[in-house]
């Protein structure tokens, strides 16, 4: 039997009640969201948890979404079917460092994430994955958290980072603009939604 990484299991067990615990971020947050309304064509949309996202998306457009959580994911569908979502096609359960056992190459205009690749074991292998997904016109859209843009925040994040990561999964010190450059990724646009610049919108294309 193989083993359950620890992070999974901390959003399997959050996943009934996810949308009550996280809704005082949704004040920040949901500014962000409004950024997916934009899109058009195929999306896929990684760690898609309760599917907070999923009604932003434009009615003409293809959704497909994936979570490594079966409980995320049922309560997503559930989301989809409540409010007839009728642009979201297709939900699965996998993992985001295995997006070529799912996927085609070069298959998403789109691809997005909010608040995901805080809590992605290694984020480097995430994001080269879908480096090949995407087509190569496409864009990576997230909203993600990291650090601030002050030294002494930075310090306290950090000295709570791993009690982040065994209360809620997730890492609150990852450098997700480093990460993509990483990664072969440029970052075309790039805004804060909050005054200390810990959560970003971020729109990156493969480097060419
Ligand atoms: C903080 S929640 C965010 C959920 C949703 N995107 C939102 O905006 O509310 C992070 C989600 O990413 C998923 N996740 C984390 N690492 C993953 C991985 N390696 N593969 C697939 N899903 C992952 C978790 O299961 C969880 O549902």
């Amino acid at each position: 039997m193989s083993k359950v990484h620890p992070t999974l299991r901390v959003y399997d067990k959050q996943a009934n009640y996810y949308d009550t615990m996280n809704s005082p971020m949704e004040r920040f947050f949901s500014k962000g969201r409004k950024v997916f309304s934009l899109l058009r064509g195929n999306i896929l949309e990684l760690g898609v948890g309760t599917g907070l996202n999923l009604s932003y998306y434009h009615p003409s457009t293809n959704v497909t979404a994936l979570d490594w959580s079966s409980q995320m994911v049922n309560q997503a569908r559930a989301k989809v079917r409540r409010l007839r979502l009728h642009h979201v096609k297709k939900i699965v359960v996998g993992d985001i460092m295995e997006l070529d056992k799912h996927f085609k190459p070069h298959t998403y205009d789109f691809v997005t994430s909010t608040c995901v690749f805080c809590s992605v074991p290694d984020p480097i292998k995430g994001l080269h994955e879908i480096a090949k997904i995407l087509k190569p016109s496409g864009f990576l859209v997230q909203i993600e958290h990291g650090l601030s843009n002050f030294r002494f925040i930075n310090f306290f994040m950090k000295f709570f980072d791993p009690f982040m990561v065994k209360w809620r999964g997730f890492h609150i010190t990852r450098n997700t603009l480093k990460n993509l450059k990483i990664a072969g990724f440029e970052t075309t646009h790039q805004w804060s939604l909050d005054p200390t610049g810990i959560i970003r919108v971020i729109i990156s294309k493969l480097d060419s």
